[in-house]
């Protein structure tokens, strides 16, 4: 399913959302706290948000908790994270099995301690046949990372030319539709290494309100946002279905 090669069907809701969960320290330094209160309120919004998604019928969500360049964080800091989502794949992944939600984790998983990746594995073969959301964290992920691990896996499957069609099946999301709306909260204005392949014709929504403050009311201001936007595609909006166009 790539952009570039075909103009992807989309419907008003938007069937794929990425987000960027960014604000949680500001957040937690504004009520005076440490910054780990912040990603402690952050888990709890990623599972309201992952509740309004999936009753809005948004069928994938795609979250960054965790970027490559992470690493560079206290050490103090990357331990409560790693903790926290150790936590989550061991407690929370129930529910979202009880609901139906399929749970998926891309990035390398090479510098997480071995609970974790069982952990990982658990909840990926647990939630595999779920019908509902699919819900894709990216821990320890990076864009670029996700680029060069394709291409080698094509290279290493025996592909002579790399070509959009011999990566597709290595890339992280490979068999999901391309994000239709990407989100950054927390108010900076960047990708920071994101899913870069996959986000070519996305649309971007960038917003002030830190992550753990983006409620259903600014989950409905995204959407709308996206709504109002005309999906080109390279094409001239003549060239559009007449309902497609906007004034
Ligand atoms: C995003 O919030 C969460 C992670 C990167 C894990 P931050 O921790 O980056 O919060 P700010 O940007 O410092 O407020
Ligand atoms: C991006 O946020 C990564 C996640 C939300 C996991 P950062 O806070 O790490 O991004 P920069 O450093 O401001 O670009
Ligand atoms: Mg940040």
């Amino acid at each position: 399913m790539s952009s570039t090669q075909n103009v992807p069907a989309h419907t008003d809701i938007p069937q794929h959302i990425a987000v960027i969960m960014d604000g949680n320290g500001r957040w937690a330094k504004k009520r005076l706290m440490p910054r780990i209160m912040g990603h402690k309120k952050g888990l709890e919004m990623l599972e309201e948000m992952t509740a309004n998604c999936s009753r809005m019928g948004v069928r994938y969500l795609t979250v960054f908790a965790f970027s490559t360049e992470n690493w560079r964080r206290p050490l103090d800091e990357v331990n409560f994270l790693m903790g926290l989502f150790l936590q989550s794949l061991q407690k929370r992944v129930q529910k979202l099995h009880k609901n139906n939600l399929r749970l998926r984790v891309i990035g390398d998983r090479s510098r997480f301690a071995a609970e974790i990746v069982a952990g990982i594995e658990a909840a990926e073969t647990l939630t595999a046949n779920n019908t509902g959301l699919t819900l894709t964290i990216a821990a320890d992920y990076g864009g670029r990372w996700d680029i060069l691990q394709a291409v080698n896996q094509a290279i290493e499957a025996g592909e002579k030319q790399i070509t959009e069609a011999s990566i597709l099946p290595y890339l992280s999301l490979g068999d999901a539709p391309e994000p239709d709306l990407f989100i950054r909260t927390g108010g900076e204005t960047r990708i920071s290494n994101f899913l870069l392949w996959q986000l070519a014709y996305t649309e971007l929504y960038f917003t002030q309100v830190l992550w753990p403050d983006f409620d259903k009311t600014e989950l409905t201001r995204a959407i709308e946002s996206y709504q109002q936007r005309e999906r080109r595609f390279g094409r001239t909006s003549e060239q559009l279905p007449i309902a497609e166009q906007r004034p």
